[in-house]
């Protein structure tokens, strides 16, 4: 008798892996076999609902150490001196499926955990330093409209530029989406952001602004819409490959951390509005403080376990740090964990790799689906009580904050001197693209021209390129008219043929 057998899910050993139980060996399957029943049963529920926007990703664990002193602006113990945090590092696409390419023309999502002292504390950044809108409201629209039609089920370019095209303060971001960082060579070789405002607090409470720098030591690399659909093709899984084979051969990836810090008082009269995460901050205006690095040498021992159940959330916070007025961050506090106990379950925070490694985690919060961890049998479930349960410490747990407006309302952002939908994204094309990286993106913005099938949607085209920067607008114009095709990665060619 071999001690290596299988088993049921409670414990008993099987009779066989391999055949049902039947009457005769060619007869009827019994209902009763347990083994069967279970084993099917099992395998009905194997999958849970794949992530709504950023489905198809990859990621791993690592470390993150802090090299300088910034303590002067946050009293977090992961940024102190010297400290260290394991980390979990989870890349994705946007629009695409579980199952869709690596390598189709996308944002790419850069979920960065670190489990400190303190408790989780998780940045839900991409590899752009902005985002598509600046009000939360329209993030439904937003994937709808990057997602696929109701009737063909197909993804659509004239959905896509109808949305982008009503949206004028997507400009910036699609500026980056359509050029060269649309299409990393690697996860390895992008830069990840924080994109929003976030807040940094102190030991004294003094509050600070800070955006978030993810710089990566393998460069940025990025590669052309042919090799994109090639790969599209014959490898679906490229970048996931990529950083699982690099991390197995002991080829870690490394990231320096930066931030760029903004005095809290800044905010009231800085000249574009420093909430509005579709502005980047000038570097002149507030460089880039380093704080440390994180290298990933670890890789998911088992990929659903670990990274399809990991739960990352901009509501992962600790004490000295916290959101800032930003519309759209303050939506997303929200929106994760009920993504989550949707998607996972109500208690996903009691699976290994969401539970806090901070030594103390005593919560009321108890019982719902799939309880793992519960307090002992004495301990009472409400504060307060006179049995010794713990209760909040409001220093220790103090938060930070800012000033508000007073009336309840429906508006746009208060416009300052230099708030504007396009100006960004102009600087970008004219400043940042050099005269290789501006061919190529003519060259595929055409490619995008020819794949919108309504001329009131290709007129919006035209007009929100030549809000970005006339010249643009004028060669956009002047392309297509002369019959130029441009290229795509493959996927909007796709939607052009329906
Ligand atoms: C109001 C705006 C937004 C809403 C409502 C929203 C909502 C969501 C939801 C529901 C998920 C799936 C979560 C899960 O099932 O675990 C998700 C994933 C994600 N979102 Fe957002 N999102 C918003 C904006 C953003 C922005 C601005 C960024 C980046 C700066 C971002 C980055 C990500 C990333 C990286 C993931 C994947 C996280 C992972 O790897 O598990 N999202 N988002």
């Amino acid at each position: 008798m071999s001690e290596n057998f299988t088993t049921t899910q409670s414990g008993a050993p099987v009779a066989s892996d391999a055949h049902s139980l039947t009457s005769g060996p060619d007869g009827i399957t019994a209902l009763h076999d347990r083994y069967l029943v279970e084993k099917l049963a099992s395998f009905n529920r194997e999958r849970v609902p794949e992530r709504n926007p950023h489905a198809k990703g990859g990621g791993a664990f690592g470390e993150f150490t802090v090299t300088e002193d910034v303590s002067k602006y946050t009293r977090a113990a992961v940024f102190q001196p010297g400290a260290t945090a394991e980390t979990l590092l989870r890349f994705s696409s946007v629009a695409g499926e579980q199952g869709s390419p690596d390598t189709w023309r996308d944002v790419r999502g850069f979920a960065l955990r670190f489990y400190t002292t303190e408790g989780n504390y998780d940045i839900v950044g991409n590899n752009t330093p902005v985002f598509f809108l600046r009000d939360a409201m329209k993030f439904p629209d937003f994937i709808h409209s990057q997602k696929r039609l109701n009737g063909s089920a197909l993804r659509d370019a004239d959905m896509q530029w109808d949305f982008w095209t009503l949206s004028p303060e997507s400009a910036h971001q699609v500026t980056y989406v359509m050029g060269d960082r649309g299409l990393p060579t690697s996860w390895r070789e992008m830069n990840g952001y924080g994109s929003h405002t976030y807040q940094w607090i102190n030991a004294e409470g003094e509050r600070f602004w800070v955006q978030y720098h993810f710089k990566s030591r393998q460069g940025v690399h990025n590669m052309g819409n042919e090799e994109a659909e090639r790969l599209a093709g014959s490898d679906a899984d490229y970048y996931r490959r990529d950083l699982y084979e690099n991390i197995e051969a002991g080829n870690f990836p490394t990231w320096d951390v930066f931030v760029q810090i903004m005095p809290y008082e800044d905010a009231k009269t800085y000249r574009f509005n420093p909430f509005d995460m579709t502005k980047v901050w000038p570097h002149a205006d507030y460089p880039l403080v380093k704080v440390g690095h994180f290298t990933l040498n670890r890789n998911p021992q088992n990929f659903f376990a670990e990274i399809e159940q990991a739960a990352f959330s901009p509501s992962n916070l600790v004490p000295g740090v916290d959101i800032s007025p930003d519309k759209m961050l303050m939506a997303r506090v929200f929106s994760y964990p009920d993504a989550q106990r949707n998607r996972i379950g109500t208690n996903y925070n009691q699976l290994p790799v969401n539970q806090p490694h901070a030594a103390h985690v005593t919560t009321y919060q108890h019982e719902g689906n799939m309880q793992y961890s519960f307090n002992g049998s004495e301990a009472r479930v409400y504060a307060p009580n006179s049995y010794g349960g713990p209760a909040a410490d409001p220093v220790r747990g103090a938060e930070g904050g800012w000033e508000t407006d007073g009336a309840m309302i429906r508006a746009a952002q208060t416009l300052r001197s230099e708030d504007s939908d396009f100006g960004q994204a102009g600087t970008l094309y004219r400043d940042v693209f050099d005269a290789d990286a501006k061919d190529r993106f003519h060259d595929n913005l055409l490619g995008q021209c020819n794949s919108i099938t309504r001329d009131e949607i290709r007129e919006r085209f035209f007009q929100y390129w030549t809000n970005v920067d006339e010249n643009l607008g004028r060669i956009l114009r002047d392309g297509f008219a002369a019959g130029a095709q441009g290229t795509t990665d493959g996927e909007a060619d796709l939607a052009a043929k329906v």
